[in-house]
């Protein structure tokens, strides 16, 4: 295959970026050459002081750290001191409530600016934050409560009965504070802006976040106060912020890009950032980037697709004039998303690979650095990136493998919440071992493959098929459920679920309409049950799913056959 690169234009001397020489850092740079790039205080560290708080020390304090705004065209601001006073407040008012070191304080919040502040006021007292995705529905919503024990949940009046219907699963849940209550903001008006930040040691667990695998619940990935090293340094190269920008990254603080790239990185670098409170479209994403000047913008391949889809007329109404360095994450960066940049926007969108437990970028594409198109790039300098067989041994330049890091990098996952075996089972031969394949080529650059397991990437988004075949099954139709990720061209992947039904109801979905009625009923169920984004768009009736003679349900042979694939290794497959 001929390999398509992008030259990097020569720099001009007086803008250059933030990582000159790639090479050279990759060389030279060490984890302990980081120390001066964050604050300690008295030998703690602490990643919400180093978002906002060190720049109140400073000339920032009067910058706009947050440019919000929602959907119905609601405008806020707050400065970089303003952040600062509000967390403080929550983390008083938390105190109060009786909260300690190490408990763990959940949002459940779509991306209001009280969300911002009231993260940074958890880590400020040394608890662990938690955030949760404003689509959870029940199941989702009690299986992270229960299992992290959150002793207070922040959530609104519109999103609490939610909670409502699972709060006798959840003992540990002494509080709910819903912040559009009167009583809440009363207390944060009456709540002292004066905190005494707690000195935290950079492995103190800071926040979680759960996310999926192929089996069981979703696992609760706990980040300690260290990340914020690495989430800093790569918002400075790879993101190349700086004080001139006008960042905005389209992610929501339920993922991990929203935590990194939208609280602690971006923040600590003192950048201002726009959130924007609303669902996606078009026209409104090429105004919101036109209206805020944005000059560096995060996104996602599926928005870039879905915004390539839109067309050119939708484009030309907006001066993009701004934006100077694009960037991607989440997924598989397509080589026409990045052709595309470059005729819209004269730019190309930057490919950054990691995950919920890598805590930061560790693959990137920097902006010094020519870009193989298709490629995710080089390691972060500091890091230690390598393509290893399921033994853990490397394997040849060109080779397909497991993606895999050395440990331990600053902002690697602590722990899984009370699941201290799923934790060591992602180390082999002293490698993490990312679930991801793919491949080095000679000069060191990294290219994605697929991944390992089953986990589906859906709009970006993380999915666990086990959570759906649960939430499926749940349904008094359904016997049994097989889920899987289907490619899709706009979505990179879409849920598809096979479901053996009940015997009574198969006889009553003889009709088309009667099984096309049935067909979104479960889609909706899943959607009501589990959550917004994590329902089957397509469903297939099936009379028997294909397992191993141990029951267990084979997807493997679901896909190959949705995909016209070879099946495969079937010697332990039950009779099909
Ligand atoms: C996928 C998101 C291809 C990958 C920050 C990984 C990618 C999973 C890329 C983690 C990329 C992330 N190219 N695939 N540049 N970036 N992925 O935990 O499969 O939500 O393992 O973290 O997304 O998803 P997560």
């Amino acid at each position: 295959m001929k390999e398509e690169i992008y030259k990097k234009p020569k720099q001009k001397n007086d803008f250059p970026p933030n990582l000159e020489n790639y090479e050279e850092a990759a060389d030279t740079f060490t984890w302990k050459d980081a120390r001066p790039y964050v604050d300690w205080v008295d030998g703690g560290l602490n990643a919400a002081y180093n978002a906002v708080d060190r720049h109140v020390q400073t000339w920032r304090k009067n910058k706009v750290a947050l440019f919000w705004e929602d959907e119905a065209g609601v405008e806020k601001k707050y400065t970089f001191e303003d952040i600062s006073l509000l967390s403080n407040k929550v983390g008083n008012i938390l105190k109060d409530f009786g909260v300690e070191r190490g408990d763990r304080v959940f949002l459940f919040l779509p991306r209001v600016p009280e969300l911002y502040f009231s993260f940074l006021g958890i880590l400020k007292i040394g608890a662990v934050a938690g955030t949760l995705f404003s689509a959870f529905q029940e199941q989702a919503l009690a299986d992270r409560l229960e299992n992290s024990g959150a002793k207070v949940l922040f959530t609104t009046s519109e999103l609490k009965p939610r909670v409502d219907k699972i709060r006798k699963k959840l003992p540990a849940l002494e509080h709910i504070i819903v912040i559009d209550d009167p009583s809440f903001i009363k207390s944060v008006e009456r709540a002292s802006d004066e905190l005494h930040i707690a000195k935290t040691d950079p492995d103190d667990y800071a926040f979680m976040l759960y996310t999926s695998g192929t089996t069981g619940k979703p696992k609760g990935v706990v980040h300690s106060h260290r990340a914020v090293i690495q989430e800093h340094l790569t918002a400075r190269w790879v993101l190349d912020l700086r004080d001139e920008d006008t960042y905005w990254c389209t992610a929501d603080p339920g993922w991990v890009t929203g935590i990194a790239y939208e609280i602690l990185g971006s923040w600590s670098n003192g950048v201002a950032a726009l959130v924007y409170a609303g669902r996606f479209d078009p026209d409104r994403w090429y105004k919101l980037l036109d209206k805020y000047n944005i000059s560096v913008w995060y996104t996602a391949p599926t928005a870039i697709r879905m915004l390539m889809a839109a067309g050119m007329d939708v484009v030309k109404k907006h001066n993009l004039t701004h934006l100077r360095h694009l960037c991607s994450v989440g997924e598989p960066l397509n080589p026409e998303a990045i052709r595309w940049g470059l005729k819209v926007f004269g730019l190309p969108f930057h490919d950054t690979w990691w995950q919920t437990e890598t805590g930061a970028i560790c693959i990137a594409n920097y902006p010094a650095m020519d870009i193989k198109i298709g490629s995710m790039g080089k390691p972060v300098p500091g890091l230690t990136a390598a393509i290893v067989d399921d033994k853990g041994h490397e394997v040849a330049i060109n080779t397909e493998g497991n993606i895999a890091i050395k440990p331990k990098w600053p902002s690697m996952m602590h722990t899984i919440w009370k699941r201290p075996h799923k934790y060591k089972s992602y180390f082999t031969n002293g490698w993490y071992i990312s679930g991801d394949r793919g491949l080095k080529d000679k000069d060191g650059y990294f290219w994605f493959i697929g991944r390992a397991d089953d986990v589906i990437k859906t709009s970006g988004e993380r999915v666990g098929p086990f959570e759906v075949e649960s939430a499926l099954v749940a349904h008094p139709a359904v016997v049994e459920a097989g889920v899987i990720g289907k490619p899709d061209m706009m979505r990179g992947e879409i849920i598809k679920a096979f479901v053996v039904l009940e015997k009574a109801t198969l006889e009553k979905t003889k009709t088309k309409p009667q099984e096309e009625a049935l067909k979104e009923e479960l889609s909706v169920y899943v959607k009501k049950h589990l959550a917004g984004h994590a329902y089957p768009r397509e469903i297939e009736f099936m009379d028997k799913l294909p397992k191993t003679r141990s029951g267990k349900i084979m997807r493997r042979i679901l896909k190959a056959k949705e995909l016209g694939l070879p099946i495969g290794d079937t010697s332990t497959l039950e009779d099909y």
